[in-house]
C-alpha cells in the first residue's frame, strides 16, 4: 500500500449501542470493543503504521453510570494483564497518555510494568488514551511550564512557544497524527488530540466499534490516502 499514515488515532466509538441493539449490557458492547481493538492492532502493525492512539476513556467518562466505569476498568486491567506479553513478542510498545493518577493503584501498577516491558520495543506504538482530555493535557502541560519558569529554568523574558507547548503535551516525541478515525456516524471531537489534529486528516464512519475490523481500517487508509494534503498552503 503507498502512503501508510505515519500515525492513526481512533475513537472507538458505538459499544453501547451496538450492544443495545441486541438487548446485552453496555459492558458486552465494550468486551466486544476490546476484540475490534485486537483486530485494529494486528493490521495496523502489519501495514507497518507507527503509532496508533486509541481513546479507551476519557476526562468525561468518569459521569457514566459506576457500573459501566467498573466494567471498563476491569476490561482494561484484564487486557493490559493478558495482552502485554503477546505485544512484547510483536515488538510492539505501550505508552499511555493521560492522568493515570486518578486510576486504581492496581491498574497504574499494571500499566507501568507494561511500559516498562516493552520500552525497548521498536515496531509499533500502541499509545492508550486513559482518563485522556485534551483540555486536561494542555492546562497540565502549561502547569509544567509555569514551573520552569517558577524555578527559573526558562530563559529570561522567554515567550511560549508553539514548539514549547508541544513538548508539554503528553504526546510529546510522537508526530501528530495523520489520519483520526471515528467510528458510529458521530463527527465530533470529543476533547481529543485538539492539538495534535491541527492538520490531521478526519474519516468518520457509521460502522460501531465492535463491528470494526482491520480490513475497515485498510478502507479508512485508503480514503486518506486520495485526500490531498496541503496543510494550509497550496499544490
Ligand atoms: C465509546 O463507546 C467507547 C468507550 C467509552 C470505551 C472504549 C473502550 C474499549 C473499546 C475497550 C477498552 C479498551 C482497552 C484498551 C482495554 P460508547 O460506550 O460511548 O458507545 P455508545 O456511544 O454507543 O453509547
Amino acid at each position: 500500500m503507498k502512503k501508510i499514515p505515519e500515525h492513526i488515532a481512533i475513537i472507538m466509538d458505538g459499544n453501547g449501542r451496538w450492544a443495545e441493539r441486541q438487548n446485552k449490557m453496555r459492558a458486552v458492547g465494550h468486551r466486544q470493543g476490546v476484540e475490534a481493538l485486537r483486530s485494529v492492532l494486528e493490521k495496523a502493525d502489519e501495514l507497518g503504521v507507527g503509532h496508533l492512539t486509541v481513546y479507551a476513556f476519557s476526562t468525561e467518562n468518569w459521569a457514566r453510570p459506576k457500573a459501566e466505569i467498573k466494567a471498563l476498568m476491569m476490561l482494561l486491567l484484564e487486557y493490559i494483564k493478558s495482552e502485554s506479553k503477546a505485544l512484547h513478542k510483536k515488538n510492539v510498545r505501550i505508552t499511555t497518555i493521560g492522568d493515570l493518577t486518578a486510576f486504581d493503584q492496581k491498574i497504574q501498577r499494571e500499566i507501568e510494568k507494561a511500559k516498562e516491558l516493552t520500552a525497548g520495543n521498536t515496531g509499533l506504538n500502541f499509545n492508550i488514551a486513559l482518563n485522556y482530555g485534551a483540555r486536561d493535557e494542555i492546562a497540565r502541560g502549561i502547569n509544567g511550564i509555569l514551573e520552569k519558569e517558577r524555578r527559573g529554568e526558562r530563559g529570561e523574558n522567554a515567550k511560549v512557544t508553539e514548539e514549547e507547548i508541544s513538548r508539554s503535551l503528553d504526546t510529546w516525541g510522537m508526530p501528530d497524527p495523520d489520519l483520526l478515525i471515528r467510528t458510529s456516524g458521530e463527527m465530533r471531537l470529543s476533547n481529543f488530540l485538539l492539538w495534535q489534529l491541527a492538520y490531521g486528516e478526519m474519516v468518520f464512519t457509521e460502522v460501531l466499534w465492535p463491528d470494526f475490523t482491520g480490513e475497515h481500517l485498510v478502507e479508512a487508509i485508503e480514503i486518506y490516502q486520495n485526500r490531498d494534503r496541503r496543510f494550509g498552503s497550496i499544490e
